[in-house]
């Protein structure tokens, strides 16, 4: 991969990469389109990374589909499939991980300790693998993008990140590979998360500023009119991530919500 990187470089080729753990599906096309219009060479990475998932977590039955997920990526503009082994990417011996502090440590991070280690240290070795001049992420997971960034800033990646806003379904959940594993109850209940965005932006819109009453009207959305049992609901600063009461400025709000054994996350930010 990294033969072909220097090839295409050196023929004056923009190159963009759209790390990915496959089994894609429209949110992930929206990258890789958007990857598109912004390099002559689009590198699609598909690679379940085992770091970045807790001892109980679903590592080893997430869905994986190569064959699809190649065609898929190739017809929406993918001219590179990089999908290493296991063991070309964590060889024998290895010892090294990238730890970005404090963003890493509220939200998602708090829920699943490692998480971000495990998602900064594959995104940096991808970056020196694929050679982009542009990585492409989505908003969808909101604190990976203030990982990312951060560890692009204090690393000194010479790379353009672009951030793709949240593909929905037509009821408005998040598309996510993680959808597939949920009941058909269970995925009648999951707009909840959504409609649940939708109320605080609305509750803000018309002047609420409490970031406990948010969080309080939220979670008796959610638990009134679904299975679930809300993990977390985070009123933040887009920027740092620092929980705040809602005043001017940025605010992200996001949540995870559990589903039997499925985790959910989903994130609007509000202009205030
Ligand atoms: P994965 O969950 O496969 O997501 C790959 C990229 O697609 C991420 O940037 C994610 O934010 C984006 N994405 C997923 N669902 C989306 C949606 N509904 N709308 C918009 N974008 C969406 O995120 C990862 O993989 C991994 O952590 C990775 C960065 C590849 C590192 O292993």
């Amino acid at each position: 991969m990294q033969q072909v990187a220097d090839r295409l470089r050196a023929q004056g080729k923009r190159l963009a990469v759209v790390p990915t753990m496959g089994f894609l599906h429209q949110g992930h096309f929206k990258l890789i389109e958007r990857a598109k219009q912004k390099a002559d060479v689009v590198i699609t990475t598909v690679f379940v990374n085992p770091t970045q998932f807790g001892p109980s977590e679903d590592f080893s039955r997430y869905p994986r589909s190569l064959e699809k997920d190649t065609q898929l990526a190739s017809e929406v503009g993918t001219d590179y499939v990089f999908a290493p082994p296991t063991q070309a990417i964590y060889p024998d011996g290895y010892r090294t991980y990238i730890n970005v502090e404090q963003v890493t440590e509220g939200l998602e991070g708090k829920s699943r300790p490692g998480h971000f280690r495990g998602v900064a240290t594959v995104v940096g070795k991808l970056f020196h693998i694929t050679k982009p001049h542009v990585a492409i992420f989505g908003q969808k997971d909101a604190q990976q993008v203030v990982v990312v960034r951060q560890m692009m800033r204090d690393l000194n990646f010479d790379i353009e990140l672009i951030i793709c806003p949240i593909v929905r379904e037509a009821d408005g959940l998040a598309m996510s590979s993680r959808n597939t594993y949920l009941s058909p109850e269970q995925r009648l209940q999951a707009p909840v998360l959504y409609k649940s965005l939708r109320m605080v932006e609305k509750l803000i819109h018309d002047g609420e500023r409490s970031s406990s009453s948010i969080r309080r009207q939220m979670s008796e959305l959610i638990t009134k009119n679904s299975s679930g049992v809300v993990d977390y609901i985070s009123i933040a600063n887009a920027v740092t991530l620092e929980e705040i009461e809602v005043g001017k400025g940025n605010v992200l709000i996001s949540l995870a919500v559990q589903f039997g054994n499925t985790r959910l996350i989903d994130n609007t930010i509000v202009q205030v």
